[in-house]
């Protein structure tokens, strides 16, 4: 089995202001130095669009990735509130998250459109973070995996290249923001079958190396039991990232296994 390498990510969602990224930025960086030294793993920090140019600047130097929270679907036009692939790479952000649930239910994103967004930022030649969850409703009626593959689908169709640059999120819709998480074994379940699928739908080498992060109510206290399982290689991780003691926290928890 190839070596994953964790990835740890927060999405800060539309949290903070101009004043609070110094402040998180510094003491977080230097309370994760000893452990990035160690430990091999990315971490990464989602603000908002507005905040990202000056994320990148107070990251410089720290190994910590700038990440963007959506891409628009081309490299510029007519795209009113949208940020494209090609305004993030310029500023020196190479990783987006795409098909938050968030995007998803609020926004009325479709696999159609996040497809579109996905193409335009492999395009680019960014990284994605591709997000895929189900409703309570939706597993309360058996009908979890249905849901996942069908978002899973869109990956048939980028090219088997493009997967070394692609992360899979798993955050169940009903484990995000709720302080109720999967338990570790429910993630596992999940993730088995999402490299399973891509497996059989793609490869057994790209499942094999593709990394699965679990996300929904991750903090300092589950993160150990969630990163311990065989199938789950990161974290997308909301609440507990908005302090950069308990974002630390998570970190130490989730890569320090041994
Ligand atoms: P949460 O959010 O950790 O606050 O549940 C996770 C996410 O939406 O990525």
């Amino acid at each position: 089995m190839s070596q994953r390498i964790p990835i740890i990510v927060a999405n800060w969602k539309m949290n903070k202001l101009q004043s609070d990224l110094s402040i998180f930025v510094g003491p977080f960086s230097a309370a994760i130095q000893p452990l990035l030294a160690k430990h091999k793993c990315q971490v990464g920090l989602a603000p908002t669009a507005l905040h990202l140019s000056q994320v990148v600047q107070l990251l410089k130097g720290t190994g910590i990735l700038p990440v963007g929270q959506n891409s628009g679907v081309a490299a510029s036009g007519a795209f009113t509130g949208e940020v494209s692939p090609t305004q993030l790479k310029d500023i020196g952000c190479s990783l987006v998250i795409l098909g938050h649930s968030e995007r998803r239910h609020i926004y009325l994103e479709d696999d159609e459109l996040i497809l579109k967004r996905l193409k335009a930022a492999l395009k680019e030649g960014l990284s994605v973070i591709v997000c895929v969850g189900e409703t309570l409703e939706e597993r309360k009626s058996g009908n979890t995996f249905k849901t996942i593959s069908r978002q899973l689908g869109i990956l048939k169709e980028i090219s088997k290249a493009d997967f070394q640059r692609t992360v899979i999120a798993y955050e169940p819709v009903w484990a995000i923001g709720t302080g109720e998480n999967a338990t570790p074994d429910q993630a596992e379940e999940v993730h088995f079958q999402i490299r399973n699928w891509i497996s059989k739908e793609i490869g057994v080498d790209v499942a094999d190396a593709i990394r699965i992060q679990y996300g929904g109510s991750v903090k300092a206290e589950n993160a150990k039991e969630i990163m311990s399982k065989p199938n789950v290689d990161g974290l997308l991780v909301g609440g507990a990232s908005l302090d950069p003691v308990s974002f630390s926290k998570v970190i130490e928890q989730g890569i320090n296994l041994s």
